[in-house]
Order: C-alpha cells, then structure tokens, then sequence
C-alpha cells in the first residue's frame, strides 16, 4: 500500500548536537520546529561537566527556542574525575537526564573525555542507582585499531566488561554503525537500547569517497561498509523496541569540513524526521517509523510519550545547497537533493 500522508505522535530526537552562541541560535529551530524534545550532547568547550555548567547551557537554549514548546533534555559529558556527588546532583536537578561517555580523543571535543572507564566506577555506583542511564560513544582510541573496527573492539574490550560490573546501569549505545552493535543490542538485556542516525541508515563508506572525497559524508564513527548499513535497515524494519531515532546532527562551518582537515559531524536536523520518513518508506516500513522515532526513545529513559502528532505528506521538496550558521555557511545533509516527504506546515 503507499500513503500520500502520514500522522505520528511527535517525534523526539534522543542525540543533538546544538552546540552554543551564534551556532545554536542558528540551529536550534530547526530541531525545534518538529521534535518536542531532544537529548543535548555536552562536548562545549570546555564541556559542560557540571549541574551549574548544565544550567547556563539549557538558559542559552532555551533563549535560542523561545516561543516554542521545546524540551532541552540535559546531559554531563563525564570525565575520569566526576564525583558521585555531581550525579547525586544531576539526578536531583530533574532536567539532566544522562551522562555521555566519550572515550579520550575519540571524536569532537572530546579530550576531556574518559581515559580508563574504571575511573568512572565511583560515579557508574551511583548512576546505576539513581536511574541515570549512560549515554556511549563506543569506539576504542587505539591509534593501532583500524578506524572501521573500532566500535566493534569497543563491545569486545570495555562494553561487555562494564555491563558485567554494573548489570543494572542502563546503556544507550550511540548511533551504532555495525552488524555486530545490532546484534549485541538485540542479544543483551532490557538495560541497554541503542539510536540510529538518518545517514548511517542512507549510506555507506563508499559515499565518502564517491567521486571524491566527500567531507560533509565524514562522521564519527565513520560510515561502514554496505553489509552493516544492510544489517541496521534491517533493525527498522524488524521494529524491535530496543532502537530509537538520535539524528546526532553535528553543525560545522563549511570552512571547517571543507578543509585539509576536515572535521566529523553531519548537519541533519534541516529535515530529519523528512529523512528518516524517507527510509522507512523506501523500506516499506512506514508502520514502524512511529514507534522508532516517539516511543521506544521516552519508553527507555521511563519519560511519557509526547501528546501532540505531527503529519508528513509525500511531496517532493529540494534541500537548500546552505544555510548559515552564525557568521559561517553550513551544508546541510543531501544539500540540493530532492526528498519525497515534507513536513506538513514546514516552508523550510
Ligand atoms: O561526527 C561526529 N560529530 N561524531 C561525534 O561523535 C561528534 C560530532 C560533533 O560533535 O561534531
Ligand atoms: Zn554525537
């Protein structure tokens, strides 16, 4: 059967990069204009390690979205040194809502992440009892680790071991590129779920390299071959409970990816659910884009369900080649590309 249109209760986005100052007040609407809430990354810098740091950056978004409904959902960026009393007080603050673990150097901003996660074991304790869930980019550091095998040595060395020690922290393992993430998602408990982003879903590693190198195609973790891309289209369609729709858009200057070093992150948040409803139509999955992108997310942190809908329609619409970010230019995800669903009431 094809739909011409679609109605879903209001989508959340469960990773957001918003970053802050002129960046945010340039993105921050575009996430806002369709999704009720998202889960805010913490990789500022300096990062936003504390409840206090915490509080100023959720004013700043909230100054940034004003006039709208939309709910910042806080976050830590824990560090080897986070005590058990910042997550005592994260917990008591009600709007921070995890903490994000990225190992040392493993992607932006993120040198002030964990260098042993048995550091972390103090504040891991007491995490597990207050309910926090701990939020993973899962990719070892090891200069010696070829970057395509990084997330799956990551399961193997310090994701297994540190379920073993804390059975009952709850884990979302971040936008998973790899056959064996699924897998290991899938097999494991109730206590761990994990997101997918539009474009580890759209694409695989050739498309960074299709007819050249491809900068605004380059994210952490970098995309994988064609059978890992398969095996998470597959995930979507199946409609398992345990995965949920995190866009990790990821805004940079065009300057800054257009560069003989050229920085990881995708922007997507200029039409996210667009996107993700592309997929699953193209997969003939329009029946589970519901409960990936507004139920299996709140279902997991235990937050209600959104009440309002949103309705998309089958039209095709263009993606504009920029948008501007502050003073910069941005390139957004499928700039100029035609996309055959659009948000009802959006003029982009
Ligand atoms: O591609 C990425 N960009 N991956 C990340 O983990 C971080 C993000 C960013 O902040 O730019
Ligand atoms: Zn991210």
């Amino acid at each position: 059967m094809t739909s011409s249109q679609i109605t879903i209760t209001q989508p959340d986005d469960w990773h957001l990069h918003l970053r802050d100052g002129d960046a945010l007040n340039s993105v921050a609407l575009f996430t806002a204009r369709q999704f009720a809430r998202a889960i805010i990354m913490p990789n500022l810098n300096p990062p936003v390690t504390t409840v206090v740091q915490a509080v100023e950056y959720l004013d700043q978004i909230l100054a940034a979205v004003d006039g709208t409904d939309f709910e910042p959902l806080m976050t830590l960026y824990l560090t080897d040194n986070t005590s058990p009393d910042e997550i005592i007080a994260a917990r008591k603050s009600c709007f921070i809502k995890a903490l994000k673990l990225y190992p040392a150097g493993a992607t932006t901003n993120s040198d002030a992440g964990v260098t042993d996660i048995r550091l972390c074991d103090d504040a891991l304790e007491e995490m597990q009892k207050a309910g926090l869930p701990l939020l993973i980019h899962g990719e070892v550091t090891d200069p010696l680790v070829d970057i395509f095998d990084r997330e799956k040595v990551f399961i193997e060395t310090t994701l297994q071991p540190l379920m073993h020690r804390f059975p009952e922290l709850k884990i979302v393992f971040e936008h998973i590129t790899t056959k064996e993430a699924a897998d290991f998602v899938l097999q494991s408990g109730d206590h761990i779920a994990a997101t997918i982003t539009p474009h580890h879903l759209l694409f695989n590693r050739n498309a960074m390299f299709q007819g050249g190198l491809q900068p605004h195609n380059y994210c952490l973790p970098v995309l994988k071959r064609d059978s890992h891309q398969q095996a998470l289209l597959e995930i979507i369609r199946s409609g398992s409970n345990k995965f949920f729709l995190g866009t990790d858009s990821a805004p940079h200057a065009k300057t800054k990816k257009e560069s003989a070093c050229g920085c990881a992150g995708i922007f997507s948040a200029h039409a996210a659910i667009e996107i993700y409803t592309s997929i699953f139509d193209q997969q003939n999955a329009l029946d589970k884009l519901e409960s990936f992108a507004s139920f299996n997310g709140p279902d997991f942190y235990g937050l209600p369900r959104n009440n309002k809908t949103i309705t998309l329609i089958k039209e095709d619409w263009q993606i504009p080649e920029e948008y501007s970010l502050g003073t910069e230019t941005l390139v957004p995800f499928l700039a100029g590309q035609t996309l055959n669903w659009k948000l009802a009431g959006n003029s982009h």
